[in-house]
């Protein structure tokens, strides 16, 4: 498994992502997971399926500090008090001690930066959390949360795909040590398999266009990949990606399915994409 070394915090590169995962067969999927040789889960108290993630983590054959949890606190609870209130919630609902990784979920327009940054600083401080970050934040933003925060961030996690151009953000994190963590790696599925670019590497490599995508992530130095899957046997499909490598070749024509410039996560909430 790759390591993302940032800032300090040591993140598997590659984790499950359990949005829209819910009761138990999330609990089941999570220790599936865990056994199959996962070891970053991702959850958020916006999931609403926490308390299955903590059964799953407890119903799994690992210790605890082998794993590499991360949660969010969803953007009207970042004020001070409130953000670290719902960590503390979030820890209840896991039933674990401490994050490995808290993100602030999206960025708020009404509640300034520096206390939530602030904020996000004490839960580290106070030991909910090993590690910060943040997820859905510009460029710009990254630049002004870097040089508010005490404690070093880990991560900026956002949506990347090859159907949408991160090559901005890759810089900004790089330049202040964060790793880039890619939310719908796989954009869901879809068209995306079916790319000739896709499926030519794929064939190539013996592997399914999914796993071409999740190498596809791999290959950049600071960045990582939470797919979700609710289908157990594409756990192990999605983790089998450490055994090659793309070409250089295949590697750009993947990055030139960029020109879709297709994004899924952009609501009325969003801040303005820079
Ligand atoms: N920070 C944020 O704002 C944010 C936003 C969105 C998501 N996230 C996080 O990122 C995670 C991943 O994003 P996502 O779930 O939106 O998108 P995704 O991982 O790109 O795509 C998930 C979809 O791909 C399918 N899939 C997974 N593995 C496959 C395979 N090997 N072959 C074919 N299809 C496959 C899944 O189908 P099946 O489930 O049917 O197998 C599901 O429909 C989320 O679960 C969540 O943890 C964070």
């Amino acid at each position: 498994m790759k390591i993302l070394e940032a800032n300090g915090a040591n993140i598997p590169a590659l984790g499950f992502g359990t949005w829209t995962l819910a009761g138990e067969p999330c609990s089941e999927l999570v220790s599936k997971a865990l056994a199959a040789g996962y070891r970053h889960i991702d959850t958020a108290a916006m999931y609403d399926n926490e308390q299955a993630v903590g059964l799953g983590l407890k119903g799994a054959d690992v210790p605890r500090e082998q794993m590499f949890l991360t949660s969010k606190v969803w953007p009207t609870e970042i004020a001070e008090g409130d953000l670290q209130r719902s960590v503390e919630a979030s820890l209840k609902r896991l039933d674990t001690p401490y994050l490995d990784l808290v993100l602030i979920h999206w960025p708020s327009t009404s509640v300034p930066m520096a206390q939530s940054i602030k904020a996000l600083n004490d839960v580290k401080a106070k030991g909910l959390a090993r590690n910060i970050g943040v997820s859905n934040f510009t460029n710009a933003m990254i630049d002004e949360a870097v040089a508010l925060s005490e404690h070093p961030l880990a991560c900026n996690q956002v949506e990347n795909h090859p159907y949408l151009d991160q090559h901005k953000m890759r810089d900004t994190c790089a330049r202040h040590g964060l790793s880039l963590i890619a939310y719908c790696p796989l954009c869901r599925g879809g068209d995306l398999f079916f790319e000739p670019s896709v499926i030519a590497a794929a064939e190539n490599h013996t592997k399914t266009p999914a796993q071409i995508v999740l190498r596809w992530h791999m290959e950049f130095g600071d960045a990582g990949a939470i797919p979700k899957t609710a289908t157990p046997s594409r756990l192990k499909e999605n983790l089998d990606i450490f055994d090659f490598q793309l070409t250089r070749e295949e590697c750009a024509e993947i990055s030139g399915l960029v020109g879709r410039n297709h994004r899924i996560c952009d609501f009325e909430f969003s801040p303005k994409w820079d």
